[in-house]
């Protein structure tokens, strides 16, 4: 079938399309992600009748002008880039490649979330920022950055997560720098009336930012801290485990993103709730195109078999994933 064609096809059925797939049996008429005809590059994915899962628009690539770069702490930054293009495009939980546009290193570049969508007086995009935490060369390149130079930036790209509607409320769970993907989710789910809570934790205080960004937008923040120096003492399994047990039988969907540890551990108790989630993995990404397989994860789908998570995730199903393969 010729492309255009297909899109158009693609854009029609997809409109009306009835609730889309559940995770625990039951429908969820809340799951509906609507995606439009590509000519709008408005929305996220071909529908699964037709056994796509990449992006309906298509990403760009831009010499994105670094237009701030706020330093958090000594590990943490966030980068706000000019890059109307992607952020246009850009839905909950998808992510960028990027790299500093001059020089040869590194070859390759590397995955981040789209943290927020920037926009001006009108509510038009203008760019988007990158939450970012070092660890390596290019985190490192991030870290440095100064207002004026430019990142070579490819997106978005990857699934993004289904955002639920009430009476559904919505539970984000984030380890550290794994907020990332969920500010632009806290914004969507305020869109909807969506009751949200951020769970968040992480090793210290000085791995918590952006709080008030997410309790302007309405969102109930509970914060842990395993040193105990801001909110609860420990994991933040912990007070999502109890208030899990709270809400049986109430409609819930979460999102997690941060260690594969937490993430797992996530998973783990929501199925034991019998409550969907949505996880974002960050596996290490060569390409971030479907191109080098190095970013492979097993999934179980009756059996097990390995997918690309730069074209079917980073977002999965929880119990789609194969926690035992990861590390
Ligand atoms: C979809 C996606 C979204 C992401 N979003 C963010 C984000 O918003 N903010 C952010 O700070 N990071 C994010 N990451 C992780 C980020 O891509 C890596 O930290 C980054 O690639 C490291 O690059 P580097 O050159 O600084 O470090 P490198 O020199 O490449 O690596 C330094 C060390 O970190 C390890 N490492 C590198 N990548 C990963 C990884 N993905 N998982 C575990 N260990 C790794 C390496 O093995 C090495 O030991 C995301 C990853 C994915 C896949
Ligand atoms: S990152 Fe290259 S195939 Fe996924």
């Amino acid at each position: 079938m010729p492309f255009a064609e297909d899109e158009k096809r693609a854009g029609a059925r997809y409109e009306r399309s009835a609730p889309l797939c559940d995770l625990t049996g039951t429908r969820l008429k809340s799951w509906n992600i609507v995606a439009r005809p590509v000519q709008g590059a408005q929305d996220a994915r071909r529908p699964e009748w037709l056994g796509y899962t990449r992006p309906v628009a298509g990403p760009v690539d831009v010499d994105a002008r670094i237009a701030a770069n706020h330093r958090l702490s000594d590990a943490y930054n966030i980068l706000e880039l000019d890059a109307p293009e992607i952020a246009l495009r850009t839905r909950p939980g998808q992510f960028v490649m990027v790299k500093r546009a001059l020089g040869r290193e590194p070859l390759l570049r590397r995955p981040f979330s789209v943290f927020e969508v920037l926009r001006d007086a009108d509510g038009a995009p203008t760019g988007l920022s990158l939450l970012s935490k070092q660890v390596g060369s290019v985190t490192r390149d991030l870290f440095r950055a100064q207002p004026g130079e430019r990142l070579r930036c490819l997106g978005p790209l990857g699934v993004p997560f289904s955002v639920v509607d009430p009476p559904t409320r919505a539970w984000m769970v984030a380890g550290g720098v794994g907020l990332a993907p969920f500010a632009t989710l806290a914004e969507a789910l305020h869109a909807r009336g969506v009751d949200t809570t951020l769970f968040y934790g992480g090793r210290s205080s000085n791995d918590l930012y952006r709080i008030p960004f997410f309790e302007r937008l309405g969102v109930r923040v509970v914060l842990t801290t395993e040193d105990g120096t801001r909110g609860e003492s420990g994991r933040v399994t912990a007070p999502l485990a109890r208030e899990l047990a709270s809400a049986a039988g109430q409609p819930l969907m979460l999102y997690a993103c941060g260690p594969t540890p937490m993430m797992r551990a996530v998973a783990e108790l929501s199925a034991r709730a019998g409550q969907p989630v949505q996880v974002s993995l960050e596996p290490v990404m060569g390409c971030g195109l479907g191109g080098c397989y190095s970013c492979v994860v097993r999934v179980l789908d009756g059996s097990a078999r390995f997918v690309r998570s730069c074209l079917e995730g980073p977002v999965f199903e929880g119990n789609r994933v194969s926690w035992a393969d990861l590390t």
